[in-house]
């Protein structure tokens, strides 16, 4: 029986992650911060799945929220095979639109507890000579796409080169890339969707088969749908102004209550 730590478990691709792993006999750690749901969640996967959930309730913009989940990693008795970095949201509104306050969180949540939870995760499963880390980053991070393509960059090359660190460690690392996943994500953050065409749209469930497919071939990047990996590799051939364009409308509109205070 092995162990997967998913943080942001209770929703979008964490709860496909969740349900996945769990149907696969892995105990799970949920990670997030509405406890009651995580509650719930930990039950339905038990009585459904007969494995062991632990919930564990942190805020990853917050420091004591970090270092309990890092606390929990480092845990030698109770080792973790899998961590899933998932926890994330978007931003409403472009560059200075967004308050600084919002941005540093983002930053946090995207970067620094990445940085720091993968750092407490490897260091043990490098001591058992096996274990696996999921980053989840976005196919935003090779476009110029504002601060979030900006930290999901940074989880992209961060998890590459980490991974060519470990290479021979018997841990792997890999960035997942998903492109648009119907989640919470959009709504939580105020984004209309109404532009973006159904073809665009994965399926969650669908792009947690594909990911785990990948790490179990030692890719260090996932982009997990033929579509996106033409669109990604096309990206290549269009100039970076235009490119900035298209990106920066797609999925950015603003739902009524955003426009109605601009
Ligand atoms: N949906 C997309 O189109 C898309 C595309 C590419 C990449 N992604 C990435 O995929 C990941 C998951 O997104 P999703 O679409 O599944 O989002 P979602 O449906 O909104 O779910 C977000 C999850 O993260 C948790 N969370 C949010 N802030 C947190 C914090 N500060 N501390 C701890 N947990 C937190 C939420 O639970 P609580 O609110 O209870 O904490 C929830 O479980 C994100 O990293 C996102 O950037 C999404």
């Amino acid at each position: 029986m092995t162990t997967a730590l998913i943080t942001g478990s209770t929703a979008g691709i964490g709860a496909a992650f969740a349900r996945r792993l769990a149907a696969d006999g892995h105990d799970l750690v949920l990670v997030a911060r509405d406890t009651k749901r995580l509650r719930e969640q930990a039950t339905e996967l038990h009585d459904r799945h007969g494995i062991e959930a632990e919930v564990l309730t942190a805020d990853l913009a917050q420091d004591d929220g970090i270092e309990a989940v890092a606390a929990r990693l480092a845990d030698r008795k109770n080792p973790v095979d899998l961590l899933v970095n998932n926890a994330g949201f978007g931003n409403k509104g472009r560059y200075l639109d967004v308050p600084m306050a919002d941005e540093l969180k983002m930053l946090k949540v995207h970067c620094e507890a990445v940085l720091r939870l993968t750092y407490a995760a490897t260091q043990a499963m490098c001591e058992r000579g096996r274990g696996g880390v999921i980053n989840v980053a976005s196919v935003a991070a090779f476009l110029p796409r504002g601060t979030y393509g900006a930290s999901k960059a940074w989880v992209v090359q961060f998890t590459q080169g980490a991974a060519k660190d470990l290479a021979g460690s018997g841990v792997r690392l890999m960035a997942l890339c998903p492109g648009f996943v119907r989640t919470e994500f959009h709504q939580r953050a105020g984004m209309g969707t109404d532009n973006i065409p159904g073809w665009m749209w994965l399926d969650a469930d669908k792009l947690v088969a594909s990911a785990l497919t990948d790490l179990s071939r030692g890719k260090s990047l996932s982009i997990p749908d033929p579509r996106y990996k033409v669109l990604m590799g096309a990206t290549k051939l269009v100039p970076r102004g235009m490119l900035g364009g298209i990106s920066s409308r797609a999925g950015r509109k603003y739902g009524p209550e955003h426009r109605a205070q601009r």
